[in-house]
């Protein structure tokens, strides 16, 4: 039996959100622990360019829509994810007659995406991920060498447009969606040379005028990595910008990463461990810095759904188990929080 627990979000009250990446599966499976636990949510892919809007006559809205009737229904708010992304966005988006698209005919496909999105759903939501992991990643020496810590990852988006695709799209969702707080979300945040790239890319943008409101920290972890001085460094960092901080796709893999080839391992009790106490010191961070930080999301709700977990090599890197029972930690977090220590 478990031991009655109290909500989560409710004990967190005081210090930001608790919110959960969430496709339509979890309105029903996870029904419970979400109308519990979580008062924020964010599309794990229904927002989407490619899922949205996979032709250019042709958009599907009802995923979507679900989810934010959800929300709606359940008082939670909702984070909206991510149309300018170099993945999953369509390839006829940057063509024409068989070729790469010239910029004046994206910027155009661009203001039209983000018209419609942003009219459909700028009253359901209150932050957007607007651009998404526009920094380049893993540069080496011969690259430092070449470029310096150059932030823009080469993309579509970059050759066709240049660099000032990320501010046209910061500008289009203000224009669209003029009450929603504007994002930049990014992976690998603590990594200290990416961090830097991602400091000057948001930089960069706020110099010219970018209506750019936030950080979205995306948090994918593993239990060794990053330490928890450099997660302190990187949201002082990012605020120091004068940036609110999310952090928004939180998990903590048993593995090194998704892509990664270990195999299949047995996850040791002292593994489970090492990840309970991992979240609650990551959660009493937060608390500190609950001036900056306004949302904590996690990819998925329980692990019985993660993006994590492959069919030859199960993970488990949420707040709740496969059962949906509340891993120790969560107790922990909530004693603390309620404790305010
Ligand atoms: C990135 C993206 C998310 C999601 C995850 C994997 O972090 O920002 O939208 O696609 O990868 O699921």
């Amino acid at each position: 039996m478990n031991k009655e627990i109290l909500s989560l979000c409710d004990s967190y009250k005081k210090y930001f959100d608790i919110g959960a990446a969430i496709s339509p599966p979890s309105l029903t499976i996870h029904a419970d622990l979400l109308k519990k636990h979580f008062n924020s949510l964010t599309c794990e892919n229904q927002m989407k360019y490619e899922p949205m809007h996979p032709e250019e006559d042709k958009w599907i809205f009802e995923p979507a829509d679900s989810i934010v009737a959800f929300a709606k229904e359940n008082g939670m708010r909702m984070r909206m994810h991510a149309p300018v992304w170099h993945n999953q966005t369509p390839k006829w988006f940057f063509e024409a007659n068989g070729r790469l698209a010239p910029r004046e005919l994206v910027f155009e496909r661009l203001e039209q995406h983000i018209k419609v999105v942003a009219e459909r759903y700028r009253d359901a939501v209150y932050a957007w991920d607007v651009v998404n992991e526009a920094t380049a990643d893993k540069v080496d020496e011969m690259f430092l060498r070449r470029y310096g810590n150059n932030p823009y990852r080469l993309t579509d988006y970059l050759v066709t447009c240049g660099v000032e695709y990320l501010e046209k799209a910061y500008h289009l969702a203000r224009k669209y969606a003029p009450h929603v707080q504007l994002f930049y979300n990014d992976y690998n945040e603590c990594d200290p040379l990416k961090r830097e790239r991602i400091y000057n890319l948001m930089k960069n943008l706020l110099d010219r005028g970018a209506p750019l409101q936030g950080f979205g920290m995306q948090t994918h972890y593993n239990i060794n990595k990053p330490d928890l001085d450099e997660v302190k460094k990187s949201i002082e960092l990012y605020a120091s910008l004068g940036l609110r901080i999310h952090i928004t796709e939180m998990d903590i893999n048993f593995y090194t990463d998704v892509h990664s080839k270990e195999a299949a391992m047995e996850i040791t009790d002292e593994m489970r461990e090492k990840q309970n106490e991992i979240y609650v010191k990551l959660f009493e961070l937060y608390r500190s810095y609950s001036d900056v930080i306004d949302s904590v999301t996690t990819w998925g709700v329980a692990d019985d759904r993660s993006w994590l977990s492959r069919p030859d090599r199960p993970n488990y890197p949420l707040l709740f188990n496969a059962d949906h029972s509340p891993k120790p930690c969560v107790y922990k977090m909530i004693d603390d929080a309620v404790a305010g220590k």
